[in-house]
């Protein structure tokens, strides 16, 4: 059980309430770099010149959805998808619990957050496969769209995610973005993680660097992706 009821909370009344350890470091690793991935990609998705910085940031999302998946399973516990993907039902309870001005309290994702983030990996993985079919011209053409199509998708259930962020941490007086940054949230001792595994969140960041330099090491150089450019657009007059 992972809930707080009133009365274990006014149990220190006049202090704030104890936080523990829920986030572990590579969690919290993955979600910045999946928001900051999510955000160069959106920003360079329109751009011949930035083509690269896009695809770029589209592999770096598909690499950490793998590794987000595979922690979901052998990850600390408020990290595994067994703890935090319930039954649709349990998301609705949730939901009503937030309607009616008491929402359960969760020391982890709460069940209808679940939900959301299964959507949003989903989602990132089946953008970015089909911006590679793109790529590699695979797709058929009645598909032509269907990248555009998954990430403005993605981007509604991201616009979702911000705000059940928002009504979160004020229906729970509670910052989520904080905790997402520290690691810590409200909840009993109990279910306080172990280790934060920060040599893990280490290791991450450092592919994913390593990668970025790669790639911008590959890029061609500036007159040859203009002279491309100017191609293309040679293409397109005739
Ligand atoms: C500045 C923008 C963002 C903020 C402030 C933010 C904030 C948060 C917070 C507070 C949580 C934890 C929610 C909870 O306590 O249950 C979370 C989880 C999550 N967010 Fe975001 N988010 C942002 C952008 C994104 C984007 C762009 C994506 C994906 C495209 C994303 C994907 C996720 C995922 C997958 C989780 C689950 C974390 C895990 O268990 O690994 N977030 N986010
Ligand atoms: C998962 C993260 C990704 C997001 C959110 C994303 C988003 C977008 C968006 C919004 C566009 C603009 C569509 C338009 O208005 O024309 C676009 C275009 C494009 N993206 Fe991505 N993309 C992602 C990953 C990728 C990857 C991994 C690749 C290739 C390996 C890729 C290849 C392309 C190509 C070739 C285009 C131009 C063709 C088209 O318009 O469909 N994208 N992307």
């Amino acid at each position: 059980m992972n809930t707080l009821n009133p009365a274990e909370s006014a149990v220190h009344p006049a202090s704030e309430p104890a936080t523990v350890l829920i986030w572990d470091a590579p969690v919290r690793v993955m979600h910045w770099l999946l928001a900051l991935s999510f955000a160069g990609a959106w920003l360079s998705a329109e751009s011949e010149r930035l083509h690269l910085v896009h695809i770029t940031f589209g592999y770096t999302m598909a690499g950490l959805v793998v590794a987000r998946l595979l922690w979901g399973l052998v990850g600390s516990a408020p990290a595994r998808f067994t703890s935090f993907v319930r039954r649709p039902a349990a998301a609705l309870a949730y939901l009503r619990s937030l309607l009616a001005g008491r929402a359960e309290h969760h020391s982890g994702h709460n069940p209808a957050g679940g939900w959301a983030i299964v959507a949003l990996l989903g989602l990132i993985a089946a953008t970015a496969a089909l911006g590679w079919a793109t790529e590699i011209e695979a797709l058929p053409g009645w598909l032509d769209e269907a990248h555009e199509v998954a990430a403005n998708a993605l981007m509604v259930v991201v616009v979702v995610h911000l705000a059940g962020v928002v009504v979160g941490s004020l229906a729970h007086g509670e910052n989520l973005v904080r905790a997402m940054v520290t690691g810590r949230k409200r909840g009993r001792a109990s279910e306080a993680i172990q280790r934060a595994r920060p040599w893990l969140a280490g290791l991450i960041l450092i592919s994913v660097v390593s990668f970025w330099v790669l790639q911008w090491q590959s890029a061609p150089e500036p007159s040859a992706v203009s002279a491309r450019a100017l191609h293309d657009n040679d293409d397109d007059d005739d």
